[in-house]
């Protein structure tokens, strides 16, 4: 029977073999995932033994990880906004650039006298809905995934993390969850649609596009379908000076710029720079006096 350090070590060097990156990290929370213990316990009980289940457990996802499988979507658990996440395959794994969203909503949402309310359109597994109503005193939190994989995790987490009076997940196309809210006027509507260029899909890392669902990536043939849907759907359902705080590729930013001036029921287009610095969010708001749209 093999102790933990053992395993540690195996399986750090399997995954180093296979030129995995971050190999102890991941070997160390792979054998904690088996085991049940924390990355913690892991490092600190190094000659507790794997039981036979355990060490058959320890090599199936061993493997999987060398064949790319997306660590999260083994451990079942993700991080992001410093907040835990379960997660799950053909659910979208949440990536740090993401939380420059839910900065700039907060931003805004702290300046709204009343409770604000919220729309998060492609929530996938919930993460930026649910770091809004944790980090907001105050609020109504509404989000929706074209996914039924995605609306059940998002449906997790929230009970994860005891807001099931708080935050509603619907399953729809684009804005169609909400067609009977919009009496509903919404403050703020984020997303982070997809929006990779379907012709560069293919060359994308193995592990995002073998195992990531196409639907959270491919964003059309100029990356910008779901991005013009949701600038047409957005106006309606917001207040007036209600903002739009979309996530996309830098190299998109020019065109969403002229989509949005080209719609005359938006002003005051300006984009944030993420941790890296690179054009990550455009952020717009609907005219005050929605006469002439
Ligand atoms: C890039 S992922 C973002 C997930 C999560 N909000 C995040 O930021 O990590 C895009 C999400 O949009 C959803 N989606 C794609 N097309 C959609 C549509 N037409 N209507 C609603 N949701 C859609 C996908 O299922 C996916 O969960």
């Amino acid at each position: 029977m093999m102790l933990i350090q053992e395993a540690v070590d195996h399986c750090a060097s399997y995954l180093e073999g296979k030129k995995i990156e971050s190999s102890r990290l991941s070997a160390e929370l792979i054998v904690g995932h088996v085991t049940s213990l924390s990355r913690t316990e892991v490092l600190s009980t190094p000659n507790r033994k794997l039981t036979n289940t355990e060490e058959t457990n320890l090599d199936v996802a061993m493997k999987e990880r060398g064949k790319h499988k997306p660590l999260p979507y083994i451990i079942g658990e993700v991080e992001f906004y410093s907040i835990p996440f379960s997660i799950s395959s053909g659910v979208f794994i949440p990536r740090p650039e993401t939380e420059t969203l839910v900065d700039a909503a907060l931003d805004i949402a702290k300046e709204i006298s009343d409770a604000p309310k919220i729309y998060d359109l492609g929530t996938g597994c919930g993460n930026v809905i649910i770091a809004l109503a944790l980090n907001l005193d105050d609020g109504e939190f509404w989000a929706s995934d074209i996914s039924n994989n995605a609306v059940q995790t998002a449906s997790l987490n929230v009970r994860r993390h005891d807001l099931q009076n708080y935050v509603e997940v619907k399953e729809g196309q684009l804005f169609s969850p909400m067609r009977k809210e919009l009496a509903t006027e919404f403050d703020i509507v984020v997303s982070n649609p997809p929006y990779i260029r379907s012709g560069d899909i293919p060359k994308l890392p193995p592990q995002i596009k073998d195992f990531e669902p196409h639907i959270a990536l491919d964003g059309g043939r100029d990356g910008m379908s779901v991005i013009k849907s949701i600038l047409d759907g957005a106006a309606p359902i917001l207040k007036p000076g209600g903002y739009v705080l979309l996530e996309a590729d830098p190299i998109t930013m020019p065109s969403i710029r002229s989509e949005v001036q080209r719609r005359t029921c938006y002003e005051d287009f300006k984009v944030l720079p993420d941790a890296s610095g690179k054009d990550r969010v455009a952020q717009f708001r609907t005219k005050a006096k929605k006469i002439g749209w």
